[in-house]
C-alpha cells in the first residue's frame, strides 16, 4: 500500500488545499453540502449540557425521545403488534396460547404491549449484511418474512441499536426514510431513481478504482473534503477520511452513475439531527435509531476489575451513544449529553452545527484504526501511515491522536471523581466493539428506555473461520458485572467453549427465560452467525476486510442470513435430513410477549414450556 510518490502527492494536495481551498470547495460552496461544519452565536438560553446523573433508577431521556417513543407506543405500536400477531398466526394457528392474542392485539390494554429492542453487531460489511438480512426477516412488509411469521417484529420494535459495520445498516435505513431492506442494499424499488444509489456493494470501500490512480484521484477528493473541516479550526483525524468514504456507500447523494463525479457533494452536510425532518420519523414509524462508539480516556478508569490484558478498550470506559437528538452517555462514570445539533461546539456562546454528519458518526463508530497503533513504526507501515504522514504534514494538529475520531469534549469538569475525560479538551473515540463488546447492548439496558426484550444480532469474525463464539454475550456480562447496578443482563455461558460446544451460535437462543421480575434482566433472543442450519454450504462466513461484494454474492449471503433467522432449531425431517423447525415462530411468540405474560402474573402455556425448553439457555 505504501507509496512515497503518493505521499508527495497527498502532501501537495493538501497544502494546496489549506491555502486555496477555494479551488477545492467547488463540489462543496452551499454550506449545507459541505463536511465542515460551522460556528455561529448559540441560540439565547441553549444548554450544551443535560446532566442525567450516576443514579440509573433516576436516569431519564431527552423530551425528545420521550416524546418519540410515546408516540409510537400510542399511534403506531397497536398496529405493528397487531400485524405481527396476525402474521404469526398465520403460520401457528393450533399452537399459540391464547395470552399472546391478549397482550399483543391489546385486550389487556397497550400499557402492557412488549418494549422491544434490536441490536445489530459490528464487523465490517459482512456484519451489515448479515444485520441487513435478519432485519428483512424481521419486516412485516416483506410478504416472505410475514409468511414466515417472524415479518412485523421490526415494526414493533422501539429501538434499534447498531455499531460499527451495524452503524451503516443503521444510519443508513434511518437517513433513507426506512424503506425496503433488499432496496437499501441495492438502490432498488423504491429507491430506484432517487438520490440515494444503495450501499454500492460492488465498489469497494477503500480502492473505488481499477488502478493506483484511480485510488489517489478518490483520496485527492476525500482530502479536499475534509481540509474543509480544518479550515473551519476543528481537528481532522482518519475518521474524517474513513467519513467521507463511508458517505459515498451508506449516506444519500452517491449513485452508480455520480460515484467519480467530482462535483457532487456526495452526502455531505447530512447530519443525524436532520432524521427527525424525514416524514418515517415524523410519522413514528422507525424504530428509534442509536449508534455507539467507544472511548479511550485520558486517565485510567477506576475499575480494576478486570483482567483485561488482550482487549483495546477496558470495558469500564465510558460508551457513547449518538442518536438523532443527543449524544453522550448514561454510563454512571458520566452521565451527561449535548445535542447532537450543536455537537462539536466550542463553549456555549459560540455554537457549531454541521459537526454531526451521519458519515461522520458512521466512521467514529466503525474507527478501527487505532488498532494499527500498537507502535509508531507499526502505524507507519499500516495502510494508514500515508494518511497520517499526510495529515502531520499538511494539516499540522498538536497533542491530538490522528489515528482515532475527535471531538470537542461537550463534559469538561462534569463527575470529577468518576469520569476520566473531565479534563481532556477532546473525546477520544474508536469503533464500538474494541470493548469486545460487538453486539450494541448497552443502551438497550438503560433503565429510563424500559426495553425488556431483546433481539440481538452478532456477527463478528471470533473463530478463525470468521464466525460469533459468543465473545460479546460474555463481554456484556462482565460489563454489566463490573458496573453494578447500573445495567442488568441475564447470564450467558462464561466461555466461547461453552457456546461453541452447545451450539449456541449455531440457533437462535433465549438468555434469561427464568431471570426474576426484581433483577430487571431483559429476555435476549440471540441469533448469530454461527453457520447455515441444514447443512448448506456457508456463505456467511466472509473476512470483515473484504470491502466489496457482486449483486450475486450479497444476495447468497441474504438469501442463507434468511434461513438462518427463520429456521430455528432444526428438526429431523420426513426424509432423514435436518428441516426448519415448523415451531419456530410460534417460539419465538412465546419469547416476545414472556416479559409481559410474566408481569401479569399469567403461567407458561405448554407449548411455550417446551419451546423454552428447547430455545432457552440453562
Ligand atoms: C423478501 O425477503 C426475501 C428473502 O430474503 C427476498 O428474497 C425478497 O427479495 C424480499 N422481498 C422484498 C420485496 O424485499
Ligand atoms: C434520502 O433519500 C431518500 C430517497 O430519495 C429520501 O426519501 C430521504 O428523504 C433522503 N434523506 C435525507 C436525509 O435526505
Ligand atoms: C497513472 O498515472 C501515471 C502518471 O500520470 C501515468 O503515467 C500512468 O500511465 C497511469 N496509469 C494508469 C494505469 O492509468
Ligand atoms: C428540519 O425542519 C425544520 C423545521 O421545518 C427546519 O427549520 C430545519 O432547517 C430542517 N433541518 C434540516 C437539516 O433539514
Ligand atoms: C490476564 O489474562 C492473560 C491472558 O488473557 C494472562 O496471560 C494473564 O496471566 C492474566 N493476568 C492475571 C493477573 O490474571
Ligand atoms: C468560545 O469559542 C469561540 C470560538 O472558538 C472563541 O472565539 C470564544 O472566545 C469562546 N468564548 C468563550 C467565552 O470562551
Ligand atoms: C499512537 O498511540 C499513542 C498512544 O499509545 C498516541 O500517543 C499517538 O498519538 C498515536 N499515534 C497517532 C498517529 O494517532
Ligand atoms: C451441536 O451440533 C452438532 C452437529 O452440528 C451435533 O453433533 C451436536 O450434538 C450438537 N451439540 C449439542 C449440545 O446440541
Ligand atoms: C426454569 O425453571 C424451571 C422450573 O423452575 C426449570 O425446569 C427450567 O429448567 C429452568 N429453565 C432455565 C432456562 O433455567
Amino acid at each position: 500500500m505504501r507509496n512515497p510518490l503518493i505521499l508527495l502527492y497527498l502532501a501537495a494536495l493538501l497544502s494546496i488545499a489549506s491555502r486555496h481551498h477555494a479551488h477545492f470547495t467547488s463540489a462543496q460552496t452551499l454550506a449545507a453540502e459541505r463536511y465542515a461544519p460551522t460556528l455561529q452565536q448559540c441560540p439565547t438560553g441553549i444548554a450544551l449540557v443535560r446532566n442525567v446523573g450516576s443514579d440509573p433508577h433516576a436516569q431519564t431521556l431527552s423530551a425528545a425521545e420521550e416524546n418519540y417513543v410515546q408516540s409510537r407506543k400510542a399511534n403506531i405500536l397497536p398496529g405493528a403488534w397487531f400485524d405481527y400477531y396476525v402474521n404469526v398466526h398465520k403460520t401457528t394457528w393450533e399452537l399459540l396460547p391464547l395470552y399472546v392474542a391478549d397482550i399483543l392485539l391489546g385486550s389487556l390494554g397497550y400499557d402492557v404491549l412488549p418494549n422491544i429492542g434490536i441490536a445489530t453487531s459490528g464487523g465490517g460489511l459482512r456484519a451489515a449484511l448479515f444485520g441487513a438480512g435478519v432485519l428483512n426477516a424481521l419486516d412485516g412488509r416483506n410478504q416472505t418474512s410475514a409468511g414466515a411469521g417472524m415479518g412485523g417484529l421490526l415494526q414493533a420494535a422501539q429501538y434499534l441499536s447498531g455499531l460499527s459495520g451495524g452503524s451503516w445498516l443503521v444510519s443508513s435505513l434511518s437517513q433513507a426514510d426506512f424503506p425496503l431492506l433488499h432496496d437499501l442494499m441495492f438502490g432498488s424499488g423504491a429507491l430506484q431513481g432517487s438520490q440515494f444509489g444503495g450501499w454500492l456493494m460492488n465498489i469497494d470501500l477503500l480502492q473505488p478504482g481499477p488502478n493506483a490512480n484511480s485510488t489517489e484521484v478518490f483520496l485527492e477528493s476525500l482530502i479536499g473534503e475534509v481540509s474543509l473541516k480544518f479550515a473551519e479550526g476543528f481537528p481532522v483525524t482518519v475518521s474524517d477520511i474513513w467519513a467521507r468514504t463511508l458517505a459515498r456507500h451508506y449516506v444519500n447523494g452517491t449513485t452508480a452513475s455520480n460515484f467519480n463525479d467530482g462535483d457532487s457533494p456526495h452526502g455531505a452536510g447530512i447530519t443525524l439531527s436532520s432524521v427527525p425532518n424525514l416524514s418515517s420519523f415524523q410519522n413514528f414509524a422507525q424504530p428509534f435509531p442509536i449508534i455507539i462508539a467507544n472511548s479511550i480516556t485520558d486517565r485510567p478508569n477506576p475499575s480494576g476489575v478486570l483482567n483485561e490484558s488482550d482487549v483495546v478498550i477496558p470495558l469500564a470506559n465510558p460508551i457513547y451513544e449518538f442518536n438523532v437528538f443527543e449524544m453522550g452517555s448514561f454510563d454512571p462514570s458520566l452521565g451527561a449529553f449535548t445535542p447532537t445539533k450543536y455537537l462539536g461546539s466550542p463553549n456555549s456562546s459560540m455554537c457549531a452545527s454541521g459537526f454531526d454528519q451521519i458519515a461522520f458518526v458512521e466512521a467514529v463508530s466503525s474507527n478501527l484504526f487505532n488498532t494499527f497503533n500498537t507502535s509508531e513504526a507499526a502505524l507507519n507501515a499500516s495502510p494508514i501511515g500515508i494518511i497520517i504522514e499526510g495529515i502531520n504534514e499538511v494539516m499540522p494538529q498538536s497533542g491530538i491522536r490522528l489515528d482515532s475520531a475527535q471531538i470537542p469534549n461537550p463534559f469538561v469538569g462534569l463527575a470529577a471523581n468518576t469520569f476520566p475525560d473531565t479534563d481532556s479538551a477532546l473525546l477520544t473515540l474508536v469503533d464500538g466493539g474494541e470493548d469486545g463488546e460487538t453486539t450494541p447492548f448497552q443502551p438497550l439496558l438503560v433503565k429510563a428506555r424500559g426495553i425488556d426484550t431483546i433481539i440481538a444480532i452478532d456477527a463478528p469474525a471470533d473463530t478463525e473461520d470468521n464466525f460469533a463464539d459468543g465473545s460479546s454475550l460474555i463481554a456484556t456480562q462482565d460489563r454489566v458485572k463490573a458496573l453494578g447496578s447500573a445495567y442488568a443482563f441475564p447470564p450467558v455461558p462464561s466461555t466461547q467453549a461453552e457456546f461453541l460446544a452447545q451450539n449456541l451460535t449455531k440457533r437462535p437462543t433465549f438468555f434469561g427465560c427464568n431471570s426474576s421480575a426484581a433483577s430487571g434482566e431483559p429476555l435476549v433472543i440471540y441469533i448469530a452467525n454461527g453457520g447455515p442450519p441444514l447443512g448448506q454450504a456457508p456463505v456467511t462466513n466472509t473476512p470483515t476486510m473484504q470491502l466489496s461484494y457482486t449483486a450475486d454474492e450479497a444476495q447468497a449471503v441474504l438469501n442463507q442470513v434468511y434461513d438462518i433467522a427463520t429456521q430455528g432449531i432444526p428438526v429431523a425431517g420426513a426424509d432423514g435430513g435436518l428441516e426448519k423447525d415448523p415451531q419456530w415462530s410460534a417460539c419465538l411468540a412465546c419469547a416476545v410477549v414472556d416479559r409481559t405474560r410474566r408481569t401479569l402474573g399469567m403461567s407458561r402455556a405448554t407449548i411455550c414450556l417446551s419451546c423454552f425448553e428447547r430455545y432457552c439457555w440453562s
